[in-house]
């Protein structure tokens, strides 16, 4: 029976990486795959995480089981930082459980959703390539709109259109922040119309939020959900501390209900641990466990929150580096000055992609899109003429 499964291509976005590394090219650059990079090109271990990990190896007793919940500590002492820090269980109507990185918390949302109903989700697009996969893995029906203009904007009137023509039973994904793969964010102000329309809709929202603090800072970054959720009665989010800690290859995320009260939301999460119990049994612990240690030592958190500053301020450099370029060819650099987190998408057609890795050793995504993090003050100049190159 196995010999009849059909060859499936390698994921286009992991088949980088590899691609990559193999290229002997001294001056290669790899603009792939979503993880961060420091001016050196360098994606370490922070230094919160190393401590905690030295912490976790004195101290550590058991590797007993814990639960498919994971670890509540460190589900818990996520809260204050994604929901605010004043009643972030909004009156005991948010709970949440760990889940192997944001890929296993927006799985078990979408598997949340599906088992109260949910047939159709609606979703902008391009969005993270990984998520029409999962809907399409669990049959469930995407209802795409376009996320935004050619001109670098939202496009605010398809996802009107979108919410009006949506039917009873359908849930919204939306990105919370960094939008990915287009960097292309909600305004406050769009934020502050799309969450009345939503509520009015009675559409369950689905929101990932996997780079908070690499936009616009830590509080700004959780604005529009936090808006959504002053207005919904239910909610489903999915977490990721993969870039935010560094965690990546660790898998350390979160999935967070919000219920219309208490009661319902013991029954949600009833049904949460049962879809972990059956599809992974418990989250990996390691990762949170060392986040959790983070949480609960103003030290450490203290020092967490410093190296994320400084991997935002870096990636702000570099987007105002690539702006004040203003045109490559014929690509205008100009709008990735005002887009936010590790992606923007150039308008490059596969031929011009595939001439950037052929010619000059510059990797990105088949969709055009870059991860800003791998430019660095030794390569941007390449970066800007190459591309100038190839497009001109
Ligand atoms: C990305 O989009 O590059 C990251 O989210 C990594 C992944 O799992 O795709």
């Amino acid at each position: 029976m196995l010999s009849n499964l059909p060859q499936q291509p390698a994921d286009a976005l992991l088949a980088l990486i590899k691609l990559h590394s193999a290229d002997p090219r001294a001056d290669k650059i790899d603009l792939g795959v979503g993880v961060y990079r420091t001016g050196q090109g360098a994606t370490p271990v922070f230094g919160a995480i190393k401590a905690a990990e030295q912490k976790l190896l004195e101290t550590q007793e058991s590797k007993s089981y814990l639960g498919p919940e994971g670890d509540m500590g460190f589900v818990h002492g996520l809260m204050p930082f994604i929901f605010g820090k004043d009643d972030p269980s909004k009156g005991g109507r948010i709970e949440g459980m760990q889940a192997p990185g944001g890929t296993g918390a927006v799985r078990l949302a979408v598997a949340l959703a599906k088992k109260a109903g949910v047939a159709r989700i609606i979703m902008g697009l391009p969005s993270w390539p990984n998520h029409a996969q999962i809907l399409g893995d669990l049959a469930v029906e995407l209802k795409s709109f376009n996320h935004a203009n050619t001109d670098g904007t939202v496009d605010m009137d398809a996802l009107r259109a979108a919410i009006a023509q949506a039917q009873p039973g359908d849930a919204i994904m939306l990105h919370g922040c960094c939008h990915n793969p287009t960097g292309i964010d909600y305004s406050n102000e769009q934020w502050d119309e799309i969450a009345p329309l939503i509520a009015a809709k009675g559409l369950l929202p689905i929101l990932d939020l996997a780079y908070q603090g690499l936009g616009k800072g830590l509080e700004e970054d959780a604005y529009g959900l936090r808006k959504v959720l002053s207005l919904v009665p239910e909610a489903l989010i999915a977490y990721s501390c993969d870039k935010n800690f560094g965690m990546y290859r660790d898998r350390v995320g979160a999935i967070y209900v919000m219920a219309e009260d208490a009661a319902v939301l013991n029954r949600v999460l009833s049904n949460g641990h049962a879809l972990a119990r059956a599809a992974w049994s418990m989250p990996p612990d390691h990762g949170g466990a060392a986040v959790r240690l983070i949480l609960e030592d103003p030290e450490l958190t203290a020092m967490w929150l410093d190296e994320l500053d400084t991997m935002r301020t870096r990636m702000r450099q570099v987007r105002s580096a690539l702006a004040e370029a203003g045109q490559a060819g014929s690509i205008d650099l100009k709008p990735l000055g005002g887009q936010h987190g590790l992606f923007s998408v150039l308008p490059l057609s596969s031929e011009q992609i595939l001439k950037l890795r052929e010619d000059h050793g510059i990797y990105m995504a088949g969709s055009g899109r870059i991860n800003i993090a791998g430019l660095t003050a030794g390569n941007i100049d390449k970066f800007v003429a190459d591309l100038a190159a190839v497009s001109g």
